[in-house]
């Protein structure tokens, strides 16, 4: 077979970074995108493009296929983090939905509508959503602290219908989806996000490159592997697959 392919969103910095890095070492050849110039620092193609606008993701599925024709990979990954509140004004309240939502969701249900044909068309393929343990937190434990992101939450929430639905819809041709519930990592989202916090508390959070290891591992298991899932990622806890089973179902 030839080359694999991984498209990572939000790849400039953070996550993203660590997974277009992790998985171009790996052996992907990888298209990579991000709204900030620091994309153009990464190897493979690399695109400035904006996730929640329809062309932009279209733009970025063609230059794929046009340089590489397959897309073996698809990273959902490309977020933004705000504080809102049920109480905010009505205008920064539509303005939040727009960005927030479009960034978070509305980004993977492009992407998903662009890549899936392409999935369907091979008979294989592997996307993974990237949400939080605000979805999924530590079982036995309460949400507690996640107020105040009434958007970012709601969209990530909205990540599950996409992950669960297309699980169920593509698993017959091949393909898998997974989404995984992240919890603390330290990337620049986090430390502008959490504002000051002590070094002491910093040390406490998830390495993005422990996070790409893991979805190394989830892509290793191949075309039997799980699909349907949400894995929870924790602070505190080991970051390997069979520690993070939970939900879905291993076919
Ligand atoms: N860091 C954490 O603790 C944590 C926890 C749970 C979930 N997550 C999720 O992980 C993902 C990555 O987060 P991160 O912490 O690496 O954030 P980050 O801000 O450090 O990196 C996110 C990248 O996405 C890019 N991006 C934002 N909006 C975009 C758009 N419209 N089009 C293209 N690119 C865009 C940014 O420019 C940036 O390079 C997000 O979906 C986030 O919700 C992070």
């Amino acid at each position: 077979m030839s080359e694999q392919v991984a498209i990572i969103t939000g790849a400039a910095k953070g996550l993203g970074r660590a997974f277009a890095e992790g998985l171009g070492n790996a052996g992907f050849a990888i298209v990579a995108c991000d709204i900030d110039s620091g994309i153009d620092e990464l190897e493979g193609l690399t695109l400035r493009a904006d996730v929640s606008k329809p062309d932009d993701v279209r733009r970025i599925v063609d230059a794929a296929m046009h340089e590489h024709g397959r897309i073996d990979i698809l990273v959902n990954n490309a977020g933004i983090a705000r504080a809102t509140r049920a109480g905010d004004d009505w205008e920064s309240g539509l303005r939040d939905f727009d960005e927030v939502v479009g960034t978070n969701f509305f980004s993977t249900f492009l992407f998903g509508r662009a890549v899936a044909p392409i999935m369907i068309e091979q008979r294989s393929g592997h996307i993974v959503n990237v949400s939080t343990d605000h979805v999924y937190p530590i079982p036995g434990e309460r949400v507690w602290g996640h107020g105040g992101m009434d958007l970012y939450n709601a969209s990530k929430w909205a990540l599950n219908g996409l992950t669960l639905d297309w699980a169920a819809t593509l698993g017959s041709r091949g393909i898998r989806v997974n989404g995984i519930c992240l919890g603390a990592t330290d990337t620049p989202m986090l430390r502008e996000f959490a504002g000051r916090v002590d070094e002491s508390v910093i040390a406490t959070w998830m390495l993005p490159e422990q996070i790409c290891d893991l979805v190394l591992e989830l892509i290793a298991e191949g075309p039997e592997g799980r699909t349907g899932h949400n894995l929870g990622c924790w602070v505190g806890r080991p970051v390997r697959l069979d520690d993070s089973i939970e939900a879905g179902h291993r076919r």
